[in-house]
Formats: C-alpha cells, sequence, structure tokens
C-alpha cells in the first residue's frame, strides 16, 4: 500500500451530471448518473498526527474533519494526514464538485488508515460527512456515481435497495453539459425544504404543494425506467429520449420548482441547436443543464448554445468515465 510512501499517495474521485432521476434519491427512488472525466485529486504528502487538508477555495478542511468523523464513528482508527486538494471540476455548476472531494478524501482517509469500505459505503460515508459539513440532507446519488462511474455507461442505481447496474451509453450521441453561470450553494437554496415538503406528501399530506412534490417523483421514477429500457435497445429511440427529457424539465419546473428561467432558457435552446434530448441536471436553483447531442453536431452545439445564449454559459462535452481510485 502507499501509505508507506506519502509522496505518492494520491486519490481522485470524479464530478457526475445526472441523466435522469432527480429529487428522487432521498426517498429511495431511481437514479442515472454519468461519472465524468473532470474531478478532484487529493495528494497526500504527509502522515502524522493532524488533519490539515489545503484547497485553493479553503473548504476542504471541513470536509476532510467531517469525512474523518463519520470514519471514526464507524470505529475506524482515522491516520492524520496532510493533503492537498486540486480540481478539474467548475465549483458551484451542478457537476457535484463537493461530492466528488467527498469521496476522494474518505477514499484516502480509509486507504492510508489501512482500512476497506465497500463502494457504498464509502458512498454512504461521504454522504453523511456532506451533510454533517454543509447541513444538507443530500441523497447518495452524487457520491455513488463518483465511486460506481465506469467507461462509457451510466450507473442506474436504485437508491432505496442500493442495487445498481451499469448502462451502455449511445456512442453516436455526446453528452454535453450547459452550465448557466448561475452559481448556488445547496446550503442557500431551497433543497432542504423541497425534501421536508416532499416527506410531508408521502406522509399523507394533502397540502397541494406537498402532493406536487409527490407527482414529481412518482412520474420522475417512472421516466427514469423508461428511459433505461430506451437506451437498452436499439436503435435507440432518440425521439422518444427527447419526449421524456422535456416532462422531466417540465416536472422540475412546475412540479418540483427547482428550475431557473436560465435553465429553462437554455433547454429550449438546447433542442433548438439540434440536441435529441435536453433537461436541468443535478438540484437546480442555477447550474447546468444536460442535453445528449448527435454526435458530428457536437462540437458546433457547444459554440452555436453559447452564442445564443443570453447570459454567459459554458459549454463541455462530457466523457462517461471510471469512478474513484487511487492513481
Ligand atoms: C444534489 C444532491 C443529490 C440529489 C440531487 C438532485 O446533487 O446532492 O443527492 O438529490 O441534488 O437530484
Amino acid at each position: 500500500m502507499a501509505a508507506t510512501d506519502p509522496l505518492a499517495c494520491v486519490f481522485w474521485a470524479p464530478g457526475r451530471v445526472n441523466l435522469i432521476g432527480e429529487h428522487t434519491d432521498y426517498s429511495g427512488g431511481l437514479v442515472l448518473p454519468v461519472a465524468l472525466d473532470v474531478g478532484v485529486t487529493v495528494r497526500v504528502t504527509r502522515l502524522g498526527r493532524r488533519l490539515r487538508v489545503t484547497s485553493p477555495d479553503g473548504d476542504a478542511q471541513r470536509y476532510a474533519e467531517a469525512v474523518a468523523a463519520e470514519l471514526a464513528g464507524r470505529g475506524f482508527l482515522v491516520v492524520g494526514v496532510e493533503a492537498e486538494v486540486s480540481t478539474t471540476l467548475p465549483i458551484g455548476a451542478g457537476l457535484s464538485s463537493s461530492a466528488a472531494l467527498g469521496v476522494a478524501l474518505a477514499l484516502a482517509l480509509t486507504t492510508v488508515s489501512g482500512e476497506t469500505l465497500d463502494a457504498l459505503e464509502l458512498a454512504g460515508v461521504a454522504q453523511r460527512a456532506e451533510t454533517r459539513a454543509t447541513g444538507v440532507p443530500c441523497g447518495i446519488m452524487d457520491q455513488a456515481a463518483s465511486i460506481l462511474g465506469r467507461v462509457g455507461d451510466a450507473v442506474l442505481l436504485d437508491t432505496g435497495s442500493l442495487h445498481f447496474e451499469h448502462v451502455r451509453l449511445p456512442t453516436d450521441h455526446a453528452i454535453v453539459v450547459v452550465d448557466s453561470g448561475v452559481r448556488r450553494r445547496l446550503e442557500h437554496s431551497a433543497y432542504a425544504a423541497r425534501r421536508a415538503e416532499l416527506e410531508r406528501g408521502l406522509a399523507g399530506s394533502r397540502d397541494p404543494v406537498a402532493q406536487r412534490r409527490v407527482r414529481h417523483v412518482r412520474t420522475e421514477n417512472e421516466r427514469v425506467r423508461e428511459v433505461v429500457q430506451i437506451l437498452r435497445s436499439t436503435p435507440v429511440e432518440t425521439s422518444r429520449l427527447g419526449a421524456i427529457f422535456r416532462e422531466a424539465h417540465e416536472s422540475l419546473r412546475v412540479d418540483y420548482e427547482v428550475s431557473t428561467p436560465e435553465l429553462d432558457e437554455l433547454v429550449e435552446l438546447a433542442y433548438a441547436h439540434g440536441a435529441s434530448a435536453a433537461r436541468m441536471t443535478g438540484a437546480g436553483f442555477g447550474g447546468s443543464i444536460v442535453a445528449l447531442v448527435p454526435a458530428e453536431r457536437a462540437s458546433r452545439f457547444t459554440d452555436d448554445i453559447v452564442a445564443a445564449y443570453s447570459g454567459t454559459a459554458t459549454a463541455r462535452i462530457g466523457r462517461a468515465a471510471a469512478g474513484a481510485c487511487e492513481r
């Protein structure tokens, strides 16, 4: 194990984009995220008594302490480390930069402490550490995607049973992520309020808001199933995918109320510029949209959508990549 040579201890965890299954992962629903080839690197430079983790934005220390506390809570003897964090992920763009950080730190701290956890246990540690560090009662999707990612595949995860399968992505389409430039942090958003409203609805409240939140989740779980079925048939019926992604966006806009005018504009522009399917992705309240674009058109699409958008957007072609590892 690399712990005897700390200077060579480098851990990597990717960000993710979610194809479909939004705000379903805190009520045991289905999600279909893709790990990306951008992410967070944790470089352990020294082992010792203290835990000191530095990052350009200064946020890593509180995540590291939260991860260490979660691991200690499981009875692990966590070794102190000095570590540096670097990232190729845009922060606050809805690509799970904080989940990638948590996963990379959880992997680093368990490995140098000589402990092992299976993939979904590690995801659970990182998920709870995120809640501990930020107060956001997030689900497990982002951390699970960051660990379970596989080149060329999406991850279908049942967040209730934690059963997962990989689903091959069509090679004739590119995944394009368009960042609206509207920055948000989940602790400042209505994420926790949405979760509470959904839970009220699931507990039987007749309040129309709570009912709308429940309707979103029920229909969204159905859409995940349909999308997986479409991706698994040949040829992939992309017009059907487009219709389902549109419904998903509408459901997030109207029933879950997490979209923004900027995300709505980008989704419309995506279809107008040749995307087969597009919708907002991640928690919402800002961040990004995801679009499936015919591969030969993808590079032109990224230029066109950025030029047509009323604000300042950044468009990237995302590659479905492998999950977290020691490098
Ligand atoms: C954030 C959370 C996830 C999930 C999504 C919405 O990314 O961290 O757990 O709830 O929002 O689907």
